[in-house]
């Protein structure tokens, strides 16, 4: 039986182009966050409590908010209260940007996936800094690790990206119970690069090497494109540097199971991203001891448990609950 998610709300949002369908669920849940009773009747999508430690953090489920969903960190008690066991807002740059011209969501329904080139579209690390404060005070911080993705402002030449990193990474490591580092979308020209080991390592050694009152765990974020070779070196450059764990992986370029008809560029996520995506979980579970905290083309309980089989400690979701709702928590973490 369709859920009211699939019956009635996605062909509603479906009925909207991309980013409108967007704008409006955000807005929506951004308001649904300073409700109480808004907040009890999304509780009723939230799974069975399935606890899970990692990098000293306890999750009440291993299935979380993968980043780009509330790149502003505008809806943090409604993402709990709809079940999700972790959140990770963002990417934020140090400087607030428009992103890339519109439009710059395409849907494939029949493919069960998505195109993007957004470009880090965000408030800035200064505004959402401030965002989290406010929320912090209010009282309304959700009672799940929160995970904050930072990434580099599109003027920002490469050769400064270190410096726009740690820009935002003073503001809003206090925030984050973990910090992913983004290196990997596609729509920020040159970013990928940073995954080269030299600038990778002097990425994170400079992170590392921040003075603060509490360690944050670092994440690196890895795209699906990198060659065995490429995986090696970062696995290396993330265990010398403390890295914490991995999240693998971002969208694809790899657009080759994409009818040219329906193709556009951007980077590719959900379905047929998943093959790609878990064989990268497997080979750096195989390689490394670091955790690997699992996205990519997640939709259902059966491609959860091939993250999990894989390797990874706690899988992320973002194309598979834009398709099917926020059923689809119930349906993973009660097989848990
Ligand atoms: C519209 C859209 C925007 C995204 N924005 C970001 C982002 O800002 N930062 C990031 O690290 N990943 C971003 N992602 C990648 C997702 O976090 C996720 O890693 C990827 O989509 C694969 O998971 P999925 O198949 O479950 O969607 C975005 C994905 C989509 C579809």
């Amino acid at each position: 039986m369709k859920s009211l998610y699939e019956g009635l709300v996605r062909p509603l949002l479906f009925s909207l182009d991309a980013e409108t369908a967007h704008h409006f669920s955000i807005a929506s849940l951004r308001r649904a966050s300073h409700f109480d009773l808004a907040l009890r009747s999304l509780k009723r999508f939230a799974p069975p409590s399935k606890p899970k430690t990692l990098f000293g953090l306890t999750f009440p489920n291993p299935i979380g908010l993968a980043a780009g969903l509330d790149k502003n960190g505008v809806a943090l008690p409604a993402w709990a209260a709809l079940g999700f066991g972790f959140i990770e807002i963002g990417t934020v740059t140090a400087a607030a940007q428009p992103g890339n011209p519109k439009p710059r969501i395409f849907r494939l329904p029949k493919q069960e996936a998505l195109i993007n080139r957004l470009g880090f579209n965000n408030d800035g690390a200064d505004a959402i800094a401030k965002r989290l404060r406010g929320l912090r005070e209010s009282g309304r911080w959700p009672p799940i690790p929160v995970g904050i993705n930072i990434g580099k402002s599109r003027t920002t030449p490469l050769e400064r990206a270190t410096d726009d990193y740690l820009y935002s990474f003073r503001l809003l490591r206090e925030f984050g119970d973990y910090i992913t580092l983004n290196v990997s979308s596609p729509n920020t020209p040159g970013l990928r690069e940073l995954q080269e080991p030299a600038a990778l390592s002097q990425l994170l050694h400079a992170i590392g090497s921040e003075p603060g009152p509490v360690a944050k765990p670092i994440v690196v974020k890895i795209s699906p494109d990198l060659s065995p070779v490429e995986l090696e070196a970062i696995l290396a450059a993330c265990e010398e540097n403390g890295v914490a764990g991995i999240i693998a992986t971002n969208t694809t370029l790899d657009h080759a199971s994409i009818p040219p008809e329906l193709d556009a560029e951007g980077g590719l996520s959900g379905a047929p991203l998943k093959e790609k995506s878990t064989a990268l979980v497997r080979s750096i579970a195989a390689n490394s001891k670091l955790p690997v905290i699992a996205s990519g083309g997640v939709c259902d309980a059966e491609s959860a448990r091939e993250k999990f089989e894989a390797g990874a400690q706690l899988v992320q979701l973002y194309t598979g609950f834009i398709y099917r709702g926020p059923r689809v928590f119930r349906e993973i973490v009660g097989t848990l």
